[in-house]
């Protein structure tokens, strides 16, 4: 295989020794592509290299450097302009659905599509959903798209996430199922989700196993009923990352339901040396 495309024109514009500062990996959210370096290198040294990227990849009018992790409650990235329009909103394709955004208010990544469409084909016609950590609406307006659920209750905490969700169920007409909801999905589901769903979201990992009784507080009563979470963890030489979030889980689910099965696992995607992001599907019974 030859040498990832941004490596390539790095190296042609950068130099081979410079070049080894800039991340294998370019991101395309709609007309923006973000890039991201080490700290050897500075942004300014980065901007001959996004006014080339602006010639070379079509459609993209817009090159931004992520300079930070994802962090925060909200989940958002610092990015810097490097060339191109400095606008930061645009509007994102994913499963045929489209999704208005701003990178520097709300969470975005494309490399969650498989599971955004993985999960959809998982959901049976007429299932409610609660989906508590929503950004701006992914898992909601795909799952809306390509099944039937009944009711898909869509929360998120952060003002600029729930505004966008709010434009994307117009976009993708989905009013009829998508319930955009602002708040902390602990309150919002104490306060008004008990027993409505048949199947509870909780991409957010870091706060899915604090909030794992909440996602059983709103499932219905009965089984089965389906949770899936999505954590981080670290896994040394010769360990399993998903059989480390599976004990984890396991042990908090005996204390909270009275039958559950983990169902199916699988690594989302590495977030760092030996850090691993996975999903579980858990069946669960809620009791009466
Ligand atoms: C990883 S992002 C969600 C990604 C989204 N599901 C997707 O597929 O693009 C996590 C989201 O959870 C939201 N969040 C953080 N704490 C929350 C809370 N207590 N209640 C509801 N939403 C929360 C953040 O604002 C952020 O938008």
């Amino acid at each position: 295989m030859g040498k990832p495309l941004l490596r390539r024109i790095a190296e042609e514009v950068l130099g081979e020794e410079k070049a080894r500062n800039v991340w294998k990996r370019i991101e395309i959210i709609g007309d923006i592509a973000v890039i991201r370096k080490s700290f050897t290198i500075s942004v300014d040294e980065l901007k001959p290299l996004a006014e080339k990227l602006l010639q070379v990849i079509p459609h993209v009018r817009s090159v931004w450097c992520g300079v930070s992790e994802v962090k925060g409650e909200f989940r958002v990235r610092d990015y810097v302009h490097l060339a191109g329009e400095p606008r930061s909103e645009t509007i994102y394709r994913e499963h045929g659905c489209l999704f208005k955004l701003d990178i520097r208010k709300v969470y975005i990544s494309p490399r969650l599509n498989y599971e955004h469409k993985r999960i959809a084909l998982k959901v049976k016609p007429g299932e409610v959903i609660v989906n508590m950590f929503a950004g701006v609406g992914l898992f909601s307006i795909i799952i809306a798209k390509y099944s039937k659920p009944k009711k898909v209750y869509s929360i998120d905490i952060n003002p600029d996430a729930y505004y966008y969700m709010v434009e994307n169920v117009k976009l993708n007409k989905v009013e009829e199922i998508v319930e955009p909801i602002l708040g902390d999905a602990a309150l919002v589901i104490k306060d008004r989700l008990r027993n409505v769903a048949d199947r509870v979201l909780m991409p957010l990992p870091g706060l899915s196993y604090e909030y794992l009784e909440y996602a059983v507080m709103a499932l219905k009563p009965g089984w089965p009923r389906y949770i899936h979470v999505y954590d981080f963890t670290f896994a040394g030489p010769g360990e399993d990352p998903e059989e480390k979030v599976k004990q984890k889980f396991a042990g908090k689910l005996r204390e909270i339901v009275p039958r559950y099965e983990i169902e199916f696992s699988r690594i989302v995607r590495m977030v760092g040396p030996r850090r691993y992001q996975v999903v579980l599907d858990i069946v669960v019974e809620k009791p009466h």
